[in-house]
This record gives C-alpha cells, sequence and structure tokens, in this order.
C-alpha cells in the first residue's frame, strides 16, 4: 500500500486525475472502476476538464461503478447510474455502452449481481479502480463485518451509513436501505486501486485501515494486502497517522 499525503482535498483529485491520465495514455481501451459519493467529484470534475481543454478522448474506455441504491431506476434522482451521468458521462465523450452501474431494479438482483461479476470479467477486468472510504472504514457498500472475499451482491447499508448519505435527499423523501455493491473481493481483482480521503471525518477510518490490522471490522484495511494500492489523504484525513 503506498500512502500519500497531500496538502488539500484539492491536490489530492489532482494526483487521482494524473493517475486515470497516465492509465488512459497508456491503455486507451482501460477499464475503470468507479465511485460516487463526495470525494470523486473534484477528480471528475478535473477529467471533465482535461477532456474538454486538452482534447482527452475516453471513447474507447469501459467503466464499472462500485454500487446503486435497490429500489432506484437509473433517471431517479438519486441514483448512482444519474450521478454518475451528471457528474462525468454525460460531460466526457465516454460511449454510453460502455458504462455499466449496478441494476437497482432488477426483479432477480442475485442474477444480475452474477452477471455484473461476468461483464467485469469479460471486460478483461478492472485496470484502475476508484475508491472512497466510509467513517466507519467502508468501500464500495461493504460495510464493516463485509467478507473479504465477497462479491458482487445485495447489501444492507448500517445506520450509520444511511445518515451519512442523507444529505443527499430531500426531506421526507424515501431513502433505500439496500444497496447492490461489488464485493471486496471484486475490488481487489482490480490490477491498481486508488482511494481518496478527505476531511477530518475520515481520519479514524484511515488509521484502521493503514496502522490497524487487516480487519473485516474495517474493510479499506484489505487494501493492506493488495499489490497496488494507492491511499491519497489530504492531511485532515491523515492527522491520526502514528
Ligand atoms: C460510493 C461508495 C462509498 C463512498 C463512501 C464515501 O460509490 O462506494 O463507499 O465512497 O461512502 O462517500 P463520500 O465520498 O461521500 O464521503
Amino acid at each position: 500500500m503506498r500512502v500519500v499525503i497531500v496538502g488539500s482535498a484539492h491536490d489530492a483529485a489532482a494526483y487521482g486525475c494524473d493517475l486515470f491520465l497516465g492509465q488512459l495514455h497508456d491503455k486507451p481501451t482501460s477499464v475503470f472502476g468507479l465511485a460516487t459519493g463526495s470525494t470523486p467529484l473534484a477528480l471528475y470534475q478535473a477529467l471533465i476538464d482535461a477532456h474538454r481543454n486538452q482534447g482527452i478522448s475516453f471513447a474507447q474506455v469501459t467503466t464499472f461503478n462500485l454500487d446503486e441504491y435497490v429500489g432506484l431506476a437509473g433517471d431517479h434522482s438519486q441514483s448512482y447510474r444519474h450521478f454518475m451521468q451528471r457528474n462525468l458521462f454525460d460531460c466526457i465523450d465516454v460511449a454510453p455502452e460502455n458504462t455499466h452501474v449496478p441494476n437497482g431494479m432488477a426483479e432477480n438482483a442475485e442474477l444480475a449481481c452474477a452477471e455484473y461479476e461476468a461483464q467485469i470479467m469479460n471486460a478483461g477486468g478492472i485496470d484502475l479502480q476508484l475508491l472512497g472510504v466510509g467513517r466507519n472504514g467502508h468501500i464500495g457498500f461493504n460495510e464493516p463485518s463485509s467478507s473479504l472475499v465477497s462479491r458482487t451482491r445485495v447489501k444492507t447499508l448500517t445506520e450509520g451509513t444511511i445518515a451519512d448519505n442523507a444529505r443527499f435527499f430531500a426531506d421526507g423523501e424515501y431513502q433505500p436501505s439496500l444497496s447492490l455493491t461489488m464485493g471486496i473481493g471484486t475490488i481487489m481483482d482490480a490490477r491498481r486501486v486508488l482511494l481518496i480521503a478527505t476531511g477530518d471525518s475520515k481520519a479514524d477510518a484511515m488509521r484502521a485501515a493503514i496502522e490497524g490490522p487487516v480487519s473485516a471490522a474495517c474493510p479499506a484495511s484489505i487494501l493492506q494486502m493488495h499489490a497496488d494500492a494507492i491511499v491519497v489523504m489530504d492531511e485532515a484525513a491523515a492527522a491520526k497517522l502514528r
């Protein structure tokens, strides 16, 4: 695990953007694993800027998102598919058919999860997987106690995660408590993993992930076992490292 501490969230996004553009340069047909939430927004904006200002093309890229809410259709304003369209896909030249987000409306969720795994495999596996981290150390929606070898499946969100994500939902709006998420084993199969953590709310999770034992109690700690994992933090997220 390579640990990189930078001065600000902006610097973390710039670092991540360089990694993505380097990967794209080396392999224009790269398969990217993507995340939602607040953390990747600045990185996505940097990629959009690179597309608009430097003519960087994503036309041959394939993407797989980590997770989706069960019960929200792709056109629902709070779905992760919608998030990705708004914050990245609609702003670059990625081919729509090459973008994948788990189907939160699948009638047979188990089958949809197995198909998602097969799609990743058929695409040749993920070259670079982007991760944020939950305050409880979750990656994707693999909450603490998730199997460290899990595959894409349905996961119940913890009360803490539901509370953390309530900021994205309007008062009284239905907020799902189930998700479809890549498993920890799925994430670990990516050839390279980039986790970005910014802000002091992530400091406890990052200390457990980097300095604690590898444990399902902190799913992000599994990255200690990955051959090419890079953890980029701003100073606030790194504040509790010893
Ligand atoms: C999102 C995801 C989650 C988030 C995590 C951090 O696709 O898989 O693990 O990365 O909850 O969220 P933010 O970035 O909003 O703090």
